[in-house]
């Protein structure tokens, strides 16, 4: 009888340590299948984007080499959950998401600057100070960066509320954080950035719409002098003027022009068919007619790029001056979370946008903007 007790004894223990070491093994698959897709599928995705080449054959004597290249990285609409329409949850797994889409993007591909076309927060223009506190510091987080890639910020109207809920109190909460009111103008490696208060374009005269409205002048008025001096043309009205490249701007704003609707964006990332067809309304969805009229003729941007649609779309400008709407970087808002990567040279451009996500894994998209001559 002892010995059958032992027996059964050995039995069970056998076969508690068999079904152990199963557990085990499903723990390590578990494990394994966690760190996979929650930390290195983003490095697979992202390895495969490539800085496109840019062909600067006209310069290559001169000793024009990558050197003056720059590597630009646009987002948009990150939408930063708050404390009030925002689930824990969501929130963690959210910003989860795009630190790592962002922390595995500067590793591999470089940026010198990375720009973020606004709706950082998606509830700036509501949250207390407390709550806009804590959403700084997790974007902060998030989105930390070495000191040799420049992080730009543009101002949306979840950051600051749409133009009738925006505030100088809001604006200047917003400022103090990213050093950006009403417009600003940025200078690197020959290329100008213009950077623009979409929300404050209304055109009603408002005390931060007229601001916006001024600096934008003042921008313009710099930009033609510029553009003067190097034909030699001598103009008082531009003396004491700062002398800056004389190449026509990159605008980057929020709101996109105005166009009637997504219709006729084409690509995986554009808008669902059954959206694309609903019109847009000026001042909400888009700029007023009037005020992208305005920002053509100050500036005559060589290319314009804004957020605000959450799709991505291209569309052309007095048929020349390409636009393109920068989908949104937040897994909440669409399926296919992307960014854009785009080489800026003296005189020619290229870019390439991509998506990673997990329905369409890996999505390559290469477009050609048409190149505007740049020397004046
Ligand atoms: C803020 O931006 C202005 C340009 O508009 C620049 O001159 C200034 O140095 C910036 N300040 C900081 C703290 O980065
Ligand atoms: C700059 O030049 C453009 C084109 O000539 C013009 O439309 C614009 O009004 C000028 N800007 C200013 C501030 O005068
Ligand atoms: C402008 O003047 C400078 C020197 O005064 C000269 O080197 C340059 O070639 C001139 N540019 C044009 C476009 O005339
Ligand atoms: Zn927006």
């Amino acid at each position: 009888m002892a010995m059958m007790r032992s027996d059964l004894g050995i039995m069970k223990i056998l076969h508690l340590k068999k079904r152990g070491c199963f557990l085990l093994k499903l723990l390590c698959l578990v494990v394994l299948v966690l760190i996979f897709c929650e930390f290195l599928v983003y490095y697979v995705v992202i390895f495969q984007c490539h800085w496109p080449e840019v062909k600067i054959e006209a310069h290559r004597s001169s000793k024009q080499s990558s050197a003056s290249v720059l590597k630009a990285m646009f987002l948009s609409d990150t939408h930063l959950l708050g404390e009030i329409k925002g689930h824990w949850l969501d929130k963690l797994r959210r910003e989860w998401q795009m630190e790592r889409a962002f922390q595995t993007a500067l590793s591999l591909l470089e940026p010198d600057i990375v720009f973020i076309l606004g709706d950082v927060f998606d509830e700036g223009k509501w949250s207390s100070s407390q709550a806009w506190a804590d959403d700084v510091r997790r974007f902060q987080k998030m989105f930390r960066h070495p000191v040799r890639t420049e992080l730009m910020v543009v101002v949306g109207n979840h950051d600051i509320g749409f133009h009738y809920e925006m505030t100088t109190y809001k604006l200047k909460r917003f400022a103090k954080v990213f050093n950006f009111t009403s417009g600003k103008l940025i200078t690197r490696k020959g290329v100008n950035f213009v950077m623009v208060n979409s929300v404050a374009l209304d055109g009603d005269g408002c005390a931060v719409c007229s601001r916006a409205e001024a600096k934008l002048m003042k921008l313009s008025h710099k930009l033609n002098c510029s553009q003067q001096q190097e034909q030699n043309h001598s103009n008082k009205r531009c003396s004491g003027v700062e002398q800056l490249p004389a190449s026509e701007p990159i605008l980057l704003q929020h709101y996109p022009l105005y166009r009637r609707s997504d219709a006729e964006c084409t690509g995986e990332d554009s808008a669902l068919p059954e959206e694309k067809n609903i019109p847009f309304k000026e001042k909400y969805d888009v700029l007023s007619r009037e005020a992208s009229q305005k920002l053509l003729w100050w500036f005559h941007p060589r290319l314009i790029l804004s957020g605000h649609t959450h799709s991505a779309c291209e569309v052309l400008h007095n048929g020349k001056i390409p636009e393109i709407s920068v989908p949104s970087f937040s897994w909440r808002n669409r399926n296919n979370p992307s960014f854009i990567m785009h080489l800026v040279a003296w005189g020619k451009e290229t870019q390439i946008s991509l998506l990673f996500g997990l329905h369409s894994l890996v999505h390559r998209q290469q477009h050609q903007v048409p190149s505007q001559s740049m020397a004046a």
